[in-house]
């Protein structure tokens, strides 16, 4: 069964990316965030993102236009959920805020509707269960950059119903994605193992065993990862990375806590590409060395 109507909740970097991705497949997405001038920078930076891709002749002008099309923007979360197949919140990674999201769209959703969290390491049986639909609330993580990165994880909360896990599977498969289905543990398979990789990197920096360019390029030209864990950082995000590093901290213990160098950078604004600066300095999309 094909998901038509797609509401993403939160238009930062990554529901920029999942809307995209979901109207380059065809789907009808509604883009929600606090303010319609957040949704509307959210479309803007969506269609920037485009145009880069029809001047690299990787999408024709016709097909830009339909994807653009497929997009409409919204600061209303029940207005978004209404007749929507698909509610997938992609805000800030506080666990709080991503109930309130999910419990104001059930309200207006469709009752078949598939609750979808794209929370990187909070408990999806949690949310269920606090949202009050636990059958329908389901983990979709994606990863940066959306249009590019293959995988998605996709995580079974203890109540989630097996009709919801499958369509879940499916929109992956329709986003041109390839489904992992993980159990509900803190991290889940994919952050667990990353976070603990920029961690790592951070408490290096902070001893002084090499500068933020030694410490990339050795994972990128000795393992070769297509970035090194501090350019990654950046490109998730400061603030991303530390809310996950302070939950799996919580709930794994002491190898997840965070580094003082990770919080003090973000205590002054230092998110990484978003921001403009993090370990690197990013004009244009583009990272220099600081
Ligand atoms: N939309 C569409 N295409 C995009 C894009 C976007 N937003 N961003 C980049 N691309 C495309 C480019 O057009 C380019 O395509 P071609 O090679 O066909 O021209 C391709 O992606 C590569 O882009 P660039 O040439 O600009 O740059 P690059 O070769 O240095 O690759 C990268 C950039 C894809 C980000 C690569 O460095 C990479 O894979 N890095 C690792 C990313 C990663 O690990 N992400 C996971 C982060 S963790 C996460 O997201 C989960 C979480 O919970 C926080």
């Amino acid at each position: 069964m094909a998901e038509r109507i797609v509401a993403v909740i939160g238009a930062g970097t990554m529901g920029q990316g999942i809307a995209q991705q979901a109207a380059a497949c065809g789907c009808a997405v509604r883009l929600v965030d606090v303010t319609t001038e957040g949704a509307e920078r959210g479309r803007s930076l969506i269609t920037a993102q485009l145009d880069k891709l029809v001047a690299k002749g990787k999408l024709t002008e016709k097909e830009r236009t339909g994807i653009s099309e497929r997009i409409v923007t919204s600061a209303s979360i029940g207005g978004a959920a209404l007749g929507a197949d698909v509610v997938l919140e992609a805000v800030f990674e506080n666990i709080d805020l991503k109930i309130n999201v999910l419990r104001e769209a059930a309200e207006a959703a469709p009752k078949n509707v598939m609750l979808a969290t794209n929370t990187s390491s909070l408990s999806i049986t949690e949310i269920g269960s606090r949202v009050g639909r636990p059958d329908r609330v389901v983990g979709i993580h994606f990863f940066n950059p959306v249009p590019v990165m293959d995988l998605i994880e996709v995580v079974r909360g203890v109540a989630t119903n097996k009709v919801v896990i499958v369509r879940a599977v499916g929109l992956a498969t329709q986003l041109k994605k390839t489904a992992i289905v993980v159990r509900d543990v803190p991290g889940f398979a994919t952050s667990r193992l990353g976070v603990i990789l920029g961690c790592e990197a951070i408490r290096m920096l902070e001893q002084g065993v090499a500068g933020v360019d030694e410490i990339d390029r050795a994972m990128e030209l000795g393992y070769k990862h297509p970035m090194g864990p501090l350019k990654l950082t950046d490109l998730v995000g400061l603030d991303v990375r530390l809310a996950i590093l302070d939950h799996l901290h919580r709930e794994l213990g002491e190898q997840f806590r965070p580094p003082p160098l990770l919080r003090s950078m973000v205590r002054a604004g230092k998110l990484g590409k978003k921001s403009g600066e993090g370990f690197y300095t990013w004009e244009e999309g583009v990272p220099r060395a600081r």
